[in-house]
Formats: C-alpha cells, structure tokens, sequence
C-alpha cells in the first residue's frame, strides 16, 4: 500500500507519469481523467489503474486518492489544481504553472489556505548534469555564479505536429519557463529586470513567435541569456537542444544534452535517442521524471520536503509574463 495518486491529462507528458508512478513502490496509481474519455479508459486497461475518469472534478470526488498530477495543456492547469486542492489533495502541476500568473497566484492561495502541497515540474532539476550544476554551485567549486546562457529550442514538429494547442500558449510558456527555472535556481536571487526580443514568421498562422531571446538581470548583479525557438528543422538529429554555460567568479561549466551519447544512422537518417528522462531497462523504468514523480510521493509522505517550492513557480510565470511583454513593448520590464 503507498500513497493513492490520480492523474488528469493523459497526453505526451501524462502517460511518462503513468509509466513513472506505476514503477515507484511508495506509489499507488488509483485513477486517470482525460476529456477524452476513450483515451482514459484505454489508458486504465493498458495500466491496469482501477478508475478512469472523463474530469479532473470526477477524479477528486474520489476519497481515496490523497494526490493528484496535473498534465493538462498549459492554458488549462488552473481548474484541475483547484479541483484537486478543494477536495484536499496534494497536487503536482507541469510546468508552466499556467500561462497566466493571476492563476498562479490563485492555485497559491488554496495551497496556502489548505496547507496543501503543491508543486510544480521543473524536472530538469533532477536532470542528472542540470542538478550536478547547482551541487557545483553550492559546494563552492566554480564560485558565485557570474553569467548563464542556456537555450532550449525544439523543432517545429511541437507546435506543428505534436501540441494541438501551440497557439495557446507560447514559445516563452512552454520552453523558456525550464530555462528561466534554471537560471534562478542557479543564482538563488531574484530577477529585477527583463529585456526581450521576439521573431515571428514561420508560425506566424499559429499566433505564436517563432523563437524569444531574454536577458534576466538578478538583484545583487549577474545576469543570465536565455534562447528557445521551436521552428528548428524536422531534419534535425534531436528534438530538441539544450545547452547551458554558466560562468563562476571561479570556475566554469557548460552542458549540452541535446545528444546523449547515443547517435543511430539508419534508413537515411541521423538521430540522437533521449533516454535520461525515462527509459524502460529490462522491464524495470528509470530516469529523471520517475525521480521527480518519487520525490513528489516522498513529499505528501511526509518524509521529504519539496525542493521546488510553490512560490518558486508563481515567479516564473511572472518572469515569463515580463519577457512576453518586454518582446511586444520593446522595453525592459521591472520585476
Ligand atoms: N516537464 C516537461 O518537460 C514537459 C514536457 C512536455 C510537456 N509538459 C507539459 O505538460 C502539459 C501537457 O503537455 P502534453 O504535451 O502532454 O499535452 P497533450 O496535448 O499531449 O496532452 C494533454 C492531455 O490533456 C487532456 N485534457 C485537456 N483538457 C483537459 C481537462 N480540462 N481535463 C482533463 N484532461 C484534459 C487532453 O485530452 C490530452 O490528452 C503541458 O503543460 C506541457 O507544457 C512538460
């Protein structure tokens, strides 16, 4: 018996946390929503979870569940969490928290008013070099951090192919948030100023840009640039590419996890697989997200305390707000 969760979104991300939770032991996977009720009830067959639901507010009307993870589109966290947090479960939203921070600030309150966990996915701070990085950091062994460049980009199969809902959301919610998470964990200060420039013409149909450059300048000096486009060709080896420099007043790292180690060139094509987030070796799965998805279980278990904090993702999407407004004004924006 381990902690009764529930999953509401069963999409790309939403089935990586069923595979995940099924293969944590302090875990129970009790029921699945999704709008798509066909989808749900596949996905409970395919799992062998007892329940399937076709709502978020269904799934919460069920006593036994203790915690919910929400992967629905981004635009669409605000009523799952407040389902969830109003019937007393704890909850682990995807990132962005939402795409708006008046939302992020609202899911806040109830958490804060229930004394409720809630978290947010920034799942590369579990992302084996990302978290080796802040380790560096705190140890002392590259100094105080001076600048960050990180960029993380994906081709245009995501928004064209892979997310029905690209032009809901934006290149800034959806990527920029994982960099912008980054740079502040990194620093450990918080953003004063933002400046952004924006480019749109590929996606220009979708009413989204193509890609967003940021400059974050923190409280007390340092400042970090930050990347991300999705409109890299569908002829590139990796999905996407993600790559960090961080320089120290005594050291430096770079990372680059746009390639794994493992390059495969078959049928015409060059690929570089990802494995590190979740990986099924020899029946048994592991990887990152499992890491984040454990973790979750060990904080409403009482034995751990969440390493992302609440108001930690209700910053971001107010950074991210900043840098969308930045690009569109073409000013810098005050935090
Ligand atoms: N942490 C990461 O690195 C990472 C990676 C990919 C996606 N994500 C995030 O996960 C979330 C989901 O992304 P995705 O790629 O899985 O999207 P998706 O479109 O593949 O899946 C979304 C699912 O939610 C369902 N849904 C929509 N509205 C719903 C509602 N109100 N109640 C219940 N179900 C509903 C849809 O039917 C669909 O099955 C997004 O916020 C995205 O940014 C995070």
């Amino acid at each position: 018996m381990g902690i009764k969760i529930g999953i509401v979104g069963l999409g790309n991300q939403g089935i990586l946390h069923v595979e995940a939770l099924k293969s944590i032991p302090g875990a129970e996977l009790v029921a699945v929503a999704d709008v798509n009720t066909e989808r749900a009830k596949s996905v409970a067959y395919e799992y062998k979870i007892p329940r399937y639901y076709s709502s978020a507010r269904e799934l919460c009307e069920y006593p036994e569940v203790e915690a919910v993870i929400v992967a629905t589109p981004d635009h669409l966290h605000l009523e799952p969490v407040l389902e969830a947090l109003k019937a007393g479960k704890h909850v682990l939203v995807e990132k962005p928290m939402a795409a708006r921070s008046g939302e992020a600030e609202l899911m806040r309150a109830e958490s804060r008013r229930r004394d409720l966990i809630l978290m947010v996915n920034f799942e590369n701070r579990f992302n084996p070099p990302f978290a080796y990085v802040k380790e560096l950091l705190e140890r002392g062994d590259i100094g105080s951090p001076l600048y960050a460049y990180i960029r993380l980009s994906d081709t245009v199969y995501v928004p064209r192919r892979m997310l029905p809902w690209a032009s809901q959301t934006s290149v800034a919610h959806f990527l920029m948030s994982h960099t912008a998470d980054l740079a502040c964990w990194y620093f450990g200060r918080r953003v004063r100023e933002v400046y952004a420039a924006s480019v749109s013409k590929v996606l220009s149909d979708l009413g989204t840009p193509d890609a967003v450059g940021a400059l974050l300048k923190f409280e007390g000096g340092g400042f970090a640039t930050l990347e991300s486009g999705w409109v890299l060709p569908e002829s590139s080896p990796s999905v996407f590419d993600f790559k960090l420099e961080l320089v120290g007043s005594e050291g430096a790292v770079h990372v680059n996890t746009e390639w794994e180690g493992l390059a495969i060139a078959s049928k015409g094509k060059l690929v570089y697989p990802h494995m590190a987030k979740l990986y099924r070796l020899r029946g048994t799965v592991t990887g990152f997200l499992r890491e984040v998805d454990r973790h979750f279980v060990e904080c409403v278990s009482g034995r751990a305390t969440p390493l992302i904090k609440v108001e930690e993702g209700v910053e971001n999407t107010r950074i991210i707000e900043a840098i969308v407004r930045s690009s569109l004004e073409g000013r810098a924006i005050k935090l």
